[in-house]
């Protein structure tokens, strides 16, 4: 057996295609080009003071897979080179994160506000489980200044935003947001699945957390679930991982990989992703079957201003309106020939989805049309097959 050596690169110091391939690779004494797996849920040790030592934090090494793995520790640093964050924690789930990251800085008593545009189970934490825990929750009209300057109250602890929102593509401006965030001594929580690490940085804009559901664009091939929360070193060591170890949402160590090598095509997938998104919904607000089309980097986007100062570009993911009733709606997704019928997104397969009648239909039908989200409203999950194929498909169908 060979004793390999690490490279010592400072990987901060390259651009984000060379972090993507070569970051937060560790080899083992084998010394393999791809990373190994390392599933398995125990460590053993040299002896019983090892043991002790790797316990009190004496000692560097893993102790439980529960915690930590090198699979996982793979995967955490290359979202820290991702996301120019200082820590990141994998869980098993999108969910599994956004959950967490309230949860674990959150009491009995605190007040929490959100944008009310969310993600079905976002929505669910908010206005279903938040409350039972004795925490005060404001659900606010995003898009508003105003709004947002007379929500914080002196027990406002924790705000979360998703931006773009899931499904309306709302942009909220997170500088603004985290401005008055700062202000008011309350943490700032980015759900960027949406736009992608990609397209948006929100620690740049000033956010204090990120929360990916690495399921989307980071598995990016539709195969694992897996999520993860970053922010300072601080915030997760302190006032995460407690939380995180002890409650046990901890990500696989196979799908840790899936995703590990998934980010080696990441920024050249992501490219294509955007370059489709963007020619489907210039093609799609020429339609004349199509009332209006929800698309960050289109003049017409009510926040085109703000996708314009806080985005690269208009990022993966569509929403329109058909011209028609539910019926209508349905008749077209169900004369689509390539574009699958799904309730996710992030695939390299395009997805199209009826936020109504799935993810956001355990929302009253009163507080879905107040959002927009109307039975003739599709989402849009632009994959990565040609453009021209997409166009036609969608054209077909359209007629
Ligand atoms: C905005 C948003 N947040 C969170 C999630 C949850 O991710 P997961 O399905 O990996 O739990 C989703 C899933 O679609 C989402 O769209």
């Amino acid at each position: 057996m060979t004793n390999y050596q690490n490279k010592q690169t400072d990987y901060l110091k390259l651009n984000l295609e060379t972090k993507m391939v070569r970051g937060g690779t560790i080899r083992s004494n084998f010394g393999e080009t791809s990373e190994a797996i390392f599933l398995n849920s125990g460590f053993a040790y040299n002896s019983a003071e090892t043991a002790e030592s790797r316990f009190n934090g004496e000692a560097p090494g893993y102790v439980y897979s529960r915690y930590l793995n090198p699979s996982l520790k793979m995967l955490e640093d290359k979202l820290a080179l991702l996301e120019g964050a200082e820590s990141t924690c994998v869980m098993a789930s999108g969910m599994a994160a956004v959950f967490a990251s309230i949860m674990c800085q959150i009491k009995a008593g605190d007040h929490f506000i959100a944008s009310k545009v969310l993600f079905g189970s976002c929505y669910h934490i908010a206005t279903k489980i938040l409350p039972n825990y004795g925490i005060e929750v404001s659900l606010i009209d995003g898009t508003s200044k105003e709004e947002w300057e007379n929500a914080f109250k002196k027990n406002t602890k924790v705000v979360f935003i998703e931006t773009p929102a899931n499904p309306n593509m709302e942009i909220i401006d997170i500088e603004f947001v985290a401005n008055l965030c700062k202000k008011n001594s309350a943490k700032l929580i980015v759900d960027n699945i949406f736009s992608s690490p990609y397209c948006q940085k929100p620690f740049e804009l000033g956010a204090d957390i990120v929360v990916y559901s690495t399921t989307k664009h980071m598995d990016g091939q539709g195969r694992t679930l897996g999520g993860c929360v970053l922010g300072s070193t601080e915030f997760i060591k302190e006032t995460l991982l407690p939380f995180h170890r002890h409650t046990g949402p901890a990500l696989s160590p196979f799908n840790a990989w899936v995703i590990l090598k998934s980010l080696e095509t990441f920024t050249l997938r992501m490219e294509r992703h955007c370059y489709n998104a963007q020619k489907i919904a210039e093609f799609l607000e020429t339609n004349p079957k199509v009332k209006r089309v929800l698309y960050p980097n289109l003049k017409s986007h009510p926040q085109y201003e703000i996708a314009k100062k806080q985005m690269k570009n208009g990022g993966a993911m569509l929403a329109f309106e058909i011209n028609g009733n539910k019926k209508d709606t349905f008749n077209f997704m169900n004369n689509l020939k390539i574009i699958d019928i799904s309730n996710n997104l992030g695939d390299a397969k395009s997805l199209i989805t009826h936020p109504a009648t799935t993810t956001h239909s355990n929302i009253s039908s009163e507080e879905r049309l107040k959002i927009g989200i109307t039975e003739s409203m599709c989402r849009l999950s632009v994959g990565l097959e040609h453009i021209d194929d997409l166009t036609e498909d969608l054209k077909q169908a359209l007629k």
